[in-house]
């Protein structure tokens, strides 16, 4: 019940980058991490690179799947999460083989200047409170902090634009349709799979992307 409670917390306090009022599940933590490479075979040097991991539903996933063995960067802009995922991450056995492996970042992701370093990027962002502008800035800065070949794996709660849309305002309508604009255009540029997590609050769809080397 941990979790969950210091989540609901900040979505109270920090909503418009918290964006959910629940942790995601074990299911979305499972479908998020899939497109990685399977436990036990991940090279060496393979870097994965987790943005707004919250309390760390995908950060166990992940924790589970590396399994001591690549190098995990974790970038949370929320000193509270950071401060819980910190002890969590102390205390909790599931973390024990990966604490050597995993660097904890407190700040805005935009912050980590744009160099090709990671191989797999897993984002928790809450697109949906952000201006299309922003979602943009967000892929694009993925994009630029990928190596050639590298993956994005990010979710979305599923329809809850489209369900959205009759109930709020002109301006949030708008900015709504923004965004689908910039995440269907990404997706349809880059998306390789995509899954749906009915066992989540709210259901939610992943989204895995390939930014395929240049020239291909
Ligand atoms: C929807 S919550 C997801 C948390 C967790 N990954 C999960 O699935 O339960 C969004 C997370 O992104 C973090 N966040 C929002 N904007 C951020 C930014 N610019 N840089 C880093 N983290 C950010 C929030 O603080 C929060 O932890």
């Amino acid at each position: 019940m941990r979790e969950p409670v210091a989540f609901f917390k900040q979505t109270l306090k920090s909503f418009r980058t918290t964006g959910a009022i629940a942790p995601s599940s074990p299911f979305l933590g499972r479908a998020i991490v899939k497109l990685l490479p399977k436990k036990g075979y991940f090279p060496k040097h393979f870097r994965v690179l987790e943005v707004g991991p919250g309390t760390g539903p995908f950060t166990a996933a992940l924790a589970k799947r590396m399994n001591g063995q690549g190098q995990l960067d974790l970038w949370e802009i929320n000193p509270d999460f950071v401060a819980h995922l910190r002890r969590r991450i102390e205390s909790d056995a599931a973390f024990a083989p990966m604490r050597k492996h995993i660097q904890l970042h407190q700040g805005d992701i935009r912050e980590l200047p744009a160099k090709p370093t990671f191989d797999a990027i897993v984002s928790g962002l809450p697109f949906n409170n952000f201006s299309a502008e922003e979602v943009r800035g967000f892929l694009e800065h993925f994009r630029s902090l990928l190596k050639p070949g590298g993956t994005l794996s990010y979710f979305e709660y599923v329809a809850i634009r489209r369900l959205q849309a009759p109930f709020v305002g002109k301006e949030r309508r708008t900015r709504l349709n923004g965004v689908s604009a910039v995440v269907e255009a990404f997706s349809r540029a880059h998306q390789v799979k995509s899954i749906i997590v009915p066992i989540n609050l709210p259901p939610a769809r992943v989204r895995h992307l390939c930014f395929e080397p240049a020239g291909r």
